[in-house]
């Protein structure tokens, strides 16, 4: 498993799987500096099954950061990327997907993102607007977003065989029934993409 931008994801930590299950945590290295410190001073200890992979997805390509980590290739994966996607460049994408959809026997990937701002109703627009400003702000502005018919097109033309997109109202049906109805089509969205097992690349 493989968790990118894993920020402060404490899943290698507490998996019930043991060493059945290697983890790699990927993440810009200034992040990943910080939450190693974090763990030393809270004196949680770095299980064997885990292994850090510090790259930047703006200045490396996953593949290489994960080939200096020791990742397997040929081992079927599944990768978790979220609250990342909308920080980085449309190419840093593409480039993540790329490798993921490369992998010789198959390979799952979760992220989440959000439709074009422009495409929200004028008051989910002014709600994004203030967001963003605040995150801009802050240094960790939002960068790319995407229309689902486009991304869902790029994401077969990369090898996906299997796409599964849920947006406002599915995730509104799925974890808080009763108020589906009076949300949005456009907004934020988790899409889980698979390519089929056993492809040869
Ligand atoms: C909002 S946090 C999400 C953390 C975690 N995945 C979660 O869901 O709680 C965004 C993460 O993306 C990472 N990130 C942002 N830009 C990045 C980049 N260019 N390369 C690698 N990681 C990046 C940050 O370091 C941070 O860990």
């Amino acid at each position: 498993m493989v968790v990118l931008g894993a920020g402060l994801d404490t899943y290698a930590y507490r998996s019930a799987l043991g060493d059945r299950l290697h983890v790699f945590e990927v993440d810009h290295p200034a992040t990943q500096e910080w939450k190693r410190r974090c763990l030393e001073h809270a004196a949680i200890s770095i299980p064997s099954s885990l292994t850090f992979a510090p790259i930047d997805f703006e200045r490396e390509t996953l593949g290489e950061g994960l080939a200096a980590a020791g990742f397997d290739p040929s081992q079927q994966t599944f990768f978790t990327w979220l609250g990342v996607v909308p920080y980085l460049t449309e190419e840093a994408v593409w480039s993540t997907l790329r490798f993921i959809a490369s992998l010789p026997n198959g390979a799952h990937v979760v992220f989440d993102y959000s439709d074009p701002p422009d495409s929200l109703s004028p008051e989910a627009q002014i709600s994004h607007e203030r967001r963003a400003a605040h995150v801009d702000a802050l240094g960790e502005a939002w960068l790319c977003y995407f229309d689902s018919d486009q991304l869902h097109a790029m994401l077969v033309t990369l090898g996906f065989s299997e796409i599964e997109d849920f947006g406002p109202k599915q995730i509104a049906a799925r974890f808080f029934p009763g108020h589906a109805d009076r949300l949005p089509d456009k907004g934020g969205h988790i899409l889980r993409g698979a390519t089929i097992q056993g492809k040869q690349s």
